[in-house]
């Protein structure tokens, strides 16, 4: 039986402009939801308002870059000024950081944990009373397969969403007192933009690519999690695979990945 009709719920979803987050969008503006649409693309939220306006939702752009802790404090704000209560709140605005450990700066390890954990994580504080507040409210927190497994090449990507796998594991307990399921999306490869950023480009290893899926599918498979009220997904049958295979062959897993190191 659904857990949620999300059906003009009231809801924030960062990373709206590209990729996952703007699939997710696309599907709750179908589902006529009133909603914050956040990123630092400001033509590409104005888009996701005109979609709304052809299926009666309510589309509320925000623009700013959620790295900056004061820009976290001011979505918070608008959420409060115009939502009031929050039936959902999406946490997908994310980067990646391509390189070897010994080759990173440390400084990037810093951006990219303000994005990826300390966005979320402060977000997620900031507007907890308005959750609380909502309509069997959930807190989707989009991870990755890599919050499960380390691989090389991306330890400070994977540190930062093994931090939120945590955070949300930890969370899920105590937000069942309020009645605030809490959703961890771990998408495998998806094709996004994620992998054209700066940070991103460079020479990797040859590595046994798996056929990515499309954003549109993420979105639809986080949606019926949504509406189901599910704990966790892996939209991605490779990606679930080797999360799997770490679980019980985790020397195996090593091993392998040794190759690609
Ligand atoms: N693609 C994959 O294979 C894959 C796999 C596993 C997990 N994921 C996760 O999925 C999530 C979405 O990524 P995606 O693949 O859809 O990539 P994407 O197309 O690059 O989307 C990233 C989104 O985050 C926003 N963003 C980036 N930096 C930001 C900043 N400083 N402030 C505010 N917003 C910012 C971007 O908007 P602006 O540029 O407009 O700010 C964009 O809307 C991320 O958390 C990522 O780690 C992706």
């Amino acid at each position: 039986m659904a857990r949620r009709n999300l059906v003009g719920s009231r809801g924030l979803i960062t990373g709206a402009s590209s990729g996952i987050g703007k699939a997710l969008a696309e599907e709750l503006i179908r589902r006529r939801c009133r909603m914050i649409v956040a990123g630092r693309r400001t033509e590409r939220l104005n888009e996701l308002k005109k979609l709304g306006e052809d299926f009666g939702a309510e589309i509320i752009p925000f623009v700013g870059d959620l790295a900056d802790p004061d820009a976290r404090m001011q979505l918070a704000a608008t959420a409060r000024e115009t939502l009031v209560a929050l039936d959902f709140l999406i946490n997908n605005a994310g980067m990646g950081a391509l390189g070897r450990f010994e080759d990173m700066p440390p400084e990037r390890l810093r951006e990219v944990m303000e994005l990826n954990f300390f966005g979320p994580v402060e977000l997620t504080y900031e507007v907890l009373p308005l959750l609380k507040e909502g309509n069997r409210p959930i807190i989707v927190n989009v991870s990755s397969i890599l919050g499960h497994r380390g691989i090389p090449w991306r330890s400070y990507y994977c540190a930062s969403k093994f931090a939120l796998q945590g955070f949300s594991e930890s969370i899920r307990a105590e937000m069942s007192r309020h009645g605030i399921d809490v959703l961890v999306v771990s998408p495998g490869r998806t094709r996004t933009e994620l992998f054209q950023g700066p940070l991103e480009r460079g020479t990797e290893p040859a590595w046994p690519e798996p056929k990515p899926v499309s954003p549109q599918y993420v979105a639809q498979k986080t949606v019926q999690a949504m509406l189901r009220g599910k704990a966790e997904i892996v939209p991605h049958v490779w990606g679930a695979g080797m999360v799997l295979l770490s679980r019980f062959f985790p020397r195996l897993m090593d091993r392998i990945l040794r190759r690609y190191a």
